[in-house]
């Protein structure tokens, strides 16, 4: 229905009441009364009657004060009879069912979608034990809050007061459950892989891929939500450190807590097995060459036998307690590589204590609740080519790097040098870093994901969803590409285009603000594919 211009001085209508609103003169409650004046109401009346006895199909019924207050007619979009009611109400009870309460710390417009699209795939019961976005149902407090609340993760002293509001404002994002043990550039916000996989319909005994897992955030949260996972990356760190943040979910304790106690004897195992961390230089790792306690192969037989323990505490023979120290030793001597601020051995101490707390913290959780833990299995292999069954998944979430903004093998040059690894072979395997101009890379690199989408949609099961995450660095490509910033087509539009003769077909794109440290990207797209 068109409306007819106000005439002038007519009381009831938006132009008159934006005027007095300009002037200020008049106060919200005149403007509530002239809205519901506004509009052929003798139609809207008759709606509301019938709206108060029965909900019409579609029609949003809401009471307040047995009044409704939003009214959708057949031809004008929504009527406001009582704007006080709307304001009240707010969007959640709109949304929501009112037994659901949202997370604190929601506050953007893709974690409203999928806290919608939650309350709608999953049953009271798996909002509780999976859900995302809520933090209760009805009385009973939702696994996810359990996981988050407390103490969020503890920073080393000095960290900036940036570094700790990231965390404090991000409970319930990230930095839960092990996902802080270690810091990864372009890490996923764990909270959104949650709920990802509550959007893609994925449930206990399903199969989740991640054929570029990184430090392994897909499997922790598929492991915790009871849903086998299958991890993969290029870079034998990444394996390592994804199987000790999976294994730090069950890892006993108390060889942890006696191995703090005694912490020196630890440090001074791995200096004595590996060399002092260059303390505050940019220089890389030298004292040592060859495979570092196999680690690379997750089937090695581990050589630290009980005999020769040394003063490394009881229990350390366990392979994933030993792993365990040697991560937070990995992490202590990157850190010392890049700040001199504290000892070595200091250093250590704080991560070995920070990984300590960490792992006490969602142990603790875990024993409260009644939760089986999945299978997850975390690899070293080439998303390219995969070694796995055709349509043998029933999801896959990945990021890929997004064109060439971060070259990882840089930045964990020190661990991977530390674990003995060839870095320059390993190159020739990095997605985005192959090739020698940048021009060279790009075209490299669309070739190289053309393989990894069309390795997805082989192993996909018919009729399941890959979701990729991923963002573009307009500011390089534009340079590359010689052409403005504006007129870049985003790394997202290439990969659903490269998904379409593979059977990949777009049913949703959400964007979301990389709120992270210090990002060349202020937005990231996930973009949602189907099998068909
Ligand atoms: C954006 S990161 C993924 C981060 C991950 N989502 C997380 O939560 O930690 C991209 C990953 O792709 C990996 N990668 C690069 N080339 C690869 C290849 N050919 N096969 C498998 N992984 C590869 C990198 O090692 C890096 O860990």
């Amino acid at each position: 229905m068109t409306r007819r211009p106000p005439k002038k001085n007519e009381k009831s209508g938006r132009g008159p009441c934006l005027q007095s609103n300009l002037e200020g003169t008049r106060t919200m409650a005149i403007q509530i009364t002239e809205l519901t004046e506004l509009r052929p109401m003798r139609h809207a009346r008759a709606n509301l009657k019938k709206m108060t006895k029965k909900t019409r199909k579609n029609g949003v019924k809401r009471k307040s004060n047995g009044h409704d207050s939003i009214i959708r007619d057949g031809q004008t979009p929504y009527q406001v009879r009582n704007i006080s009611n709307v304001l009240s109400y707010g969007v959640n009870i709109t949304l929501f069912p009112p037994h659901l309460e949202l997370v604190p710390q929601l506050n953007e417009v893709y974690e409203l979608e999928l806290a919608f699209y939650e309350s709608k795939i999953l049953s009271d019961e798996e909002i509780i034990r999976n859900g995302a976005y809520f933090a209760r149902v009805g009385n009973t407090l939702t696994r996810h809050f359990l996981i988050c609340s407390g103490e969020p993760v503890r920073l080393p002293q000095h960290s900036s007061s940036r570094l700790r509001s990231f965390f404090q404002t991000n409970q319930f994002k990230t930095g839960y459950a092990t996902h802080g043990l270690f810091p990864y550039r372009g890490k996923f916000h764990p909270q959104m892989i949650k709920g990802l996989i509550n959007a893609m319909g994925l449930k206990p005994g399903d199969t989740v891929l991640d054929p570029m897992m990184g430090s392994g955030t897909l499997l922790i949260e598929a492991r915790l939500m009871g849903i086998k996972s299958i991890g993969i990356d290029a870079s034998p760190f990444c394996r390592f450190m994804a199987q000790v943040k999976l294994d730090a979910l069950t890892v006993p304790l108390t060889p942890v807590r006696e191995a703090l106690k005694n912490s020196r004897a630890v440090y001074e195992h791995f200096v004595k097995l590996a060399g002092q961390p260059n303390r505050g230089s940019k220089k890389r790792f030298e004292g040592y060459s060859g495979d570092f306690f196999s680690i690379r192969d997750s089937s090695a037989e581990y050589p630290l036998k009980p005999s020769n323990r040394g003063n490394l505490p009881a229990g350390s023979e366990i392979p994933e307690v030993y792993n365990f120290f040697l991560l937070a030793y990995l992490d202590s001597a990157g850190y010392s590589e890049r700040s001199d601020r504290k000892s070595p051995y200091d250093q250590f101490h704080a991560i070995l204590e920070r990984y300590l707390f960490v792992a006490e913290k969602i142990q603790s959780v875990l024993a409260g609740t009644e939760s089986e833990l999945a299978e997850s299995k975390a690899l070293e292999g080439d998303a390219r080519r995969l070694s796995l069954r055709d349509s043998s998944v029933d999801g896959i979430i990945f990021s890929p790097p997004y064109s060439f903004a971060i070259d990882y093998l840089e930045n964990d040059s020190f661990h991977l040098g530390f674990l003995g690894i060839d870095i320059d072979k390993l190159r020739e395997e990095m997605i985005g870093l192959r090739g020698r101009t940048l021009r060279q890379k790009f075209e490299l690199y669309k070739t190289d994901m053309e393989r990894v989408i069309s390795e997805c949609a082989r192993l996909l099961r018919p009729g399941r969803i890959c979701c990729i995450v991923v963002g573009t660095n307009n500011n390089q490509l534009s340079k590359i590409l010689e052409v403005s910033p504006d007129e870049v087509k985003g790394i997202d539009e290439l990969l659903v285009e490269l998904g379409k003769p593979h059977g990949l077909h777009l049913i949703r794109k959400l964007s979301r603000q990389i709120t992270g440290m210090a990002n060349t990207m202020r937005t990231e797209f996930i973009v949602m594919l189907q099998r068909r």
